[in-house]
């Protein structure tokens, strides 16, 4: 019997400005941390950068037909800060805001939703000279910037995102030192986290203040947590992991408070005296919608010893959970070593709509890295049909057991720029040739599109 999803329910792809558009230093556009970090040897895997990545910049009608043409209603976007504020701060400019004038008007035009995210992790490199989020000051910059692109598109746009994934920002840019700022120090991760989270409910206030009607939602990524056994160690492991990586963003935003054993963890590494009083309401304020960013799930195991890490290889980003490590589930795992847990995305989903009920729900990326190859102009990825099949009916399992989910968004529309792994990984439903920038539908394209539009999964 094939599955059918909700007649309302919205089918889109993802992308973000860093990894598609290029242009750096078009149009006026500012520096942003991550044309910093792309600059330190050894930062990024294949020596690559975003100066060009998908020329999406100049290639944006072709890539809006596209997603036309797989029969997609929604695009998930994100808006370059360092194009609209080049010093993140004062002047705006225009050539930039001029650019997403066309781009939203070009989704419209095809019959697609924008929603647009503000901030994927490009933060103008002057705020980052000014302390970037471990500075308070950035979080107010952040809601100046909200306003200005709400006063340009809000006409357009409805649905915006504050933050993506403001863990990744936070631990992945301030612990672990993988993704830009590229530092080292857990507590300036834990300031960042904070402030990132003020950032989006000072940001979420100036959206929701504006003459326009706005849909605001954060996303968080997610991950189902389990212990490896029932031993005290392994269930702790996976109670601090859950909390360090879920439960921090959830309940700061929808509870308006940090989880209580895990204020306790950090304890001995920072009392969180910077955040200040009136901080958590201000974060968890109305929210609309949340957005999942899903790709796997992690068997927690506690060791009996903090993990030391081998010369150069870099600090755990799990502040707080140094002896714990994920083990593997014993099933195959995606071009970036991902395990596939399909199931853990309906867990996730349910729990939300369990712990934080009537909060309308968006998948708003999964997808899957493989190492593609291209046979007479085709590309045949049945490893990224398999994990998009899976993940839709784990959404169409989690609606069925009544989630409200109201849509799902495809990491990526187009192979992109994979942060510290460069050029190396490709999660697109469409390939992309880096050196003639031409684009192929890949196999995964032709399914995806043939599930929108039959709206089933047969
Ligand atoms: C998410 C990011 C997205 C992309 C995918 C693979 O963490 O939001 O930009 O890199 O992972």
């Amino acid at each position: 019997m094939p599955r059918s999803f909700p007649p309302e329910f919205v089918f889109g792809a993802a992308t973000a400005a860093f990894q598609i558009e290029g242009a750096a230093a078009e149009h006026g556009r500012g520096p942003s941390i991550w044309d910093t970090l792309c600059a330190r040897p050894g930062a990024i895997l294949d020596g690559s950068d975003g100066s060009v990545a998908c020329d999406h910049y100049h290639r944006w009608e072709h890539d809006l037909d596209l997603l036309a043409g797989l029969g997609l209603r929604a695009y998930r976007f994100s808006i370059a800060w360092p194009r609209i504020k080049p010093q993140g701060n004062g002047e705006v400019e225009e050539r930039g805001l001029a650019f997403y004038d066309r781009l939203v008007d070009g989704m419209l035009e095809r019959g697609i939703e924008p929603f647009a995210t503000l901030y994927h992790w490009d933060l103008p490199q002057a705020l980052e000279d000014k302390g970037g989020w471990r500075n308070r000051d950035t979080a107010f910059r952040f809601a100046e910037y909200a306003a200005v692109v709400q006063h340009r598109l809000g006409d357009r746009v409805r649905t915006w995102t504050t933050l993506n994934e403001p863990w990744c920002s936070a631990f992945l840019g301030h612990a672990s030192g993988e993704h830009a700022p590229g530092m080292t120090d857990p507590v300036a991760a834990i300031t960042a986290a904070h402030h990132l989270l003020l950032g989006h409910g000072l940001a979420a206030e100036a959206l929701h203040g504006g003459r326009r009607p706005a849909s605001v939602g954060i996303v968080p990524n997610l991950y189902r947590v389990t212990p490896a056994s029932d031993s005290p160690a392994d269930l702790d492991a996976a109670r601090r992991l859950d909390g360090v990586q879920n439960r921090w963003y959830l309940d700061a935003v929808l509870l308006g408070s940090y989880p209580a054993d895990i204020v306790e963890d950090y304890a001995p590494l920072t009392d969180l005296s910077f955040v200040q009083d009136g901080d958590l309401d201000t974060i968890s304020a109305r929210l609309d919608w949340l957005g999942i960013n899903y790709y796997s799930s992690f068997l927690a195991r506690g060791l009996d010893a903090p993990r030391v890490p081998a010369p150069r290889e870099r600090p755990t980003p799990w502040v707080g959970c140094e002896d714990v490590e994920t083990v593997p589930n014993g099933r195959p795992v995606t071009h970036m070593g991902w395990d596939i847990e399909p199931s853990g995305l309906t867990d996730i989903l349910v729990r939300l709509a369990t712990d934080y009920p009537s909060l309308p729900l968006y998948v708003t990326e999964n997808g899957s890295a493989w190492d593609d190859v291209v046979t007479d102009g085709a590309v045949h990825d049945p490893e990224r049909v398999a994990y998009l099949e899976a993940h839709l009916a784990a959404c169409l399992d989690a609606i069925d057991r009544g989630v409200d989910l109201r849509g799902y968004f495809a990491w990526s529309l187009l192979d992109n720029f994979e942060w510290a792994w460069g050029y190396s990984r490709r999660f697109g439903l469409v390939r992309v040739d880096y050196d003639s920038q031409e684009r192929i539908p890949k196999d995964s394209a032709h399914r995806y599109a043939e599930i929108v539009r039959s709206r089933s999964l047969g």
